[in-house]
């Protein structure tokens, strides 16, 4: 890592940033070496650190109490070659909501290790700082396959796959892509989903082979429609993919439902996004994202556009 540790460098006030993301088509089966349709998205989390004399570490003042915040930070800190007796607190804003599928795990892992670089003065490479930011993440996750922290990382539409070693390719769309997300149902633990699908795939893999591969075939379609601008295409490769998705047990009745309404309202296609067992769906406008978010939004479930550029 460059510029890393005389442990004895110094340890300032700083702050850190990254976007979220979501993910377009084939969560799950990338984790299975299928590849995936992801884009960042603006909206992220704020992480400020804080230096502290008495040695502690603390988030927002109080000694940290989420196992999984707790070693996210140990594991940042001792990738960034920070002195083990350097207190500090780590306060977290997040204009993302946390744990529904747009990347708030990935945002404040990449948010963290900028921070805490920032406070040390340690300058990261790309490479470096990637390196961190999935170590991080792991502690959040368990065993993700990158895609959440690539994203954040690369911004912008991309194709993904995890590799050895993980690949990132950024897509170019034919027509700008008019994506709603609906925040429809209650957070979720993205570790646990993931986890459980992989002992039900690992005890059974000719059941779930097929359909990890059946997602792979969605998302190579679904490139192609991006690619040439066949909205519609496009669309119905979304839904499908939910529908394996639903049947893989990683969606819930409310997100079934938010899907449905979305297309009846008239999009073009809507499937749920990132680890499912609650959390948000994408939904594909035909054009003006931002009316049909309106159309889905209602107390206690936000909606909102995103316009991913094209053409
Ligand atoms: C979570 O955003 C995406 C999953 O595929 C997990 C992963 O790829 O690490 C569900």
């Amino acid at each position: 890592m460059t510029g890393t540790p005389e442990s004895a460098r110094g340890f300032e006030a700083a702050e850190g940033h990254a976007g979220g993301k979501l993910i377009l088509l084939g969560e799950h089966a990338v984790v299975h070496g299928e590849p995936a349709i992801a884009a960042g998205i603006p909206a992220g989390m704020r992480v400020a650190v804080t230096p502290r004399s008495d040695g502690r570490r603390t988030a927002a003042g109080v000694d940290v109490t989420d196992m999984r915040l707790a070693r996210a930070i140990a594991i940042a800190a001792e990738r960034l070659g920070i002195d083990a007796g350097q207190g500090f607190d780590v306060s977290i804003a997040g204009e993302l909501p946390d744990a529904v599928g747009l990347g708030s795990s990935a945002s404040l892992s990449v948010g963290l290790a900028r921070a805490l670089a920032a406070a040390t003065r340690t300058t990261l490479r790309g490479d470096d700082l990637a390196a961190a930011a999935h170590a991080v993440e792991g502690a959040f996750h368990g065993t993700p396959s990158g895609v959440d922290v690539t994203t954040v990382l690369q911004g912008g539409l991309g194709w993904y796959e995890v590799g050895p070693p993980r690949r990132w390719e950024a897509l170019a769309a034919a027509r700008p892509l008019e994506i709603v997300v609906v925040v429809a149902d209650r957070r979720h633990d993205t570790g646990r989903t993931v986890g459980s699908l992989r002992e039900r795939a690992t005890a059974r893999p000719g059941l779930y082979r097929p359909i990890f591969r059946a997602i792979g075939d969605l998302v190579r379609e679904a490139r192609s429609a991006i690619e040439s601008g066949d909205l519609r295409r496009l669309g119905e490769a979304m839904t499908l993919d939910h529908g394996l998705l639903r049947v893989c047990g990683v969606s819930t009745p409310v997100l079934d439902a938010a899907v449905e309404e979305a297309v009846s309202h008239g999009a073009l296609g809507a499937k749920l996004t990132g680890g499912g067992g609650g959390g948000a769906i994408v939904a594909l406008a035909e054009d003006g994202g931002p009316s049909l978010a309106n159309v889905l939004s209602r107390p206690g479930r936000p909606a909102f556009a995103v316009r991913l550029p094209g053409g």
